[in-house]
């Protein structure tokens, strides 16, 4: 039984709770695909996204899989929002709270800013990315979209390639993957890896051949710019050449190895053009898988506010 008000990372989740997600996603996954995905739509509820960073797959796919549930959902237009006029995230919530939202979905740069809106507010919270810290559903997409293609996560190599240090999918993937008994490999250059990511129970290399050496899955990052403060590699053609995921690289994999990326891509940069369309590639399938994960995220808030008697 789902108990659990809020979904702001996957540290604190047990095996079980994510089993339960992934279960109940490919319940929904089949709905989709049998064009079924608004067919048992809940009560009505209301759900609000706000997205202080921007968002192309997160913020729509939320929006649709709230939809297919039934639900009314609204968002709030940030930069035509009073927080132009200085009001905090504090005051935005709890205004946003009173207005009866069942669920809030929120994105923002602050490490910690979901939790703090998860204490304050009646709705239930999800997490769509914190600063650097976490994007759960993006790491339960990419998991169940590892389960689609291995039927397991037990002793699979998931080599996790790029710009480590300010990804919140790399560390929701650590937290999980780790969690469900997978071995992770983060690589990168020294100066996008945080040592303490070795302490999370991955391995951390900047040897990238002998990362991928043999690996099941290749999950490639992209380069945050936005993120980082001061140069953290020479140019752009300079990180390609030595940590871009191209051909050459792949052939050191295991032959039905999967290649996935969160998106947005720089095409060329972290992953060359013919393996983002090639055979192994999964990312448009991580998409689909997006819609569902985040159907089932949202049913089973909704069910937990029942269990627990909570209204907004
Ligand atoms: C990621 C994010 O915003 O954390 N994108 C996503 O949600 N699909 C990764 C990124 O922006 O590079």
């Amino acid at each position: 039984m789902w108990n659990r008000k809020d979904l702001v990372g996957l540290k604190d989740l047990s095996q079980d709770q994510i089993m339960e997600i992934l279960e109940l996603a490919k319940a929904m996954r089949e709905k989709i695909d049998n064009k079924e995905a608004r067919k048992d739509s809940l009560k009505k509820f209301s759900v609000l996204t706000l997205f202080y960073e921007n968002s192309t797959r997160t913020k729509t796919s939320f929006t649709m899989a709230a939809e297919f549930l039934g639900a009314d959902v609204n968002d709030l237009g940030i930069s035509t929002s009073s927080v132009k006029k200085g009001e905090s995230l504090i005051d935005t919530a709890k205004n946003l709270d009173q207005m009866g939202a069942d669920i809030m979905i929120m994105r923002h740069g602050m490490t910690g800013a979901p939790h703090l809106i998860a204490k304050n507010c009646r709705g239930s919270v999800v997490n769509a990315g914190d600063g650097v810290n976490e994007h759960p559903t993006q790491a339960l997409l990419d998991m169940f979209t590892i389960h689609e293609h291995k039927g397991k996560f037990q002793g699979l190599k998931i080599v996790i390639i790029g710009d480590i240090k300010h990804s919140r999918v790399a560390r929701s993937n650590v937290f999980g993957l780790t969690k469900m008994g997978a071995n992770v490999v983060l690589a990168g250059p020294s100066t996008m890896i945080t040592s303490n990511m070795k302490a999370l129970g991955a391995d951390v290399t900047s040897d990238l051949n002998a990362a991928v050496k043999d690996a099941d899955v290749i999950i490639g990052l992209r380069i945050q710019l936005e993120r980082q403060k001061a140069g953290m590699f020479p140019d752009i053609r300079e990180y390609s050449q030595l940590f871009g995921i191209n051909k050459k690289l792949l052939s050191l994999a295991k032959d039905d190895v999967i290649v996935m990326h969160p998106g947005p891509v720089n095409r060329g940069v972290e992953m060359s053009t013919d393996i983002i369309d090639g055979d192994n590639s999964l990312i448009l399938d991580q998409v689909k898988n997006g819609v569902a994960v985040r159907m089932a995220v949202i049913k089973l808030l909704m069910e937990g506010r029942k269990n627990n008697g909570i209204t907004n």
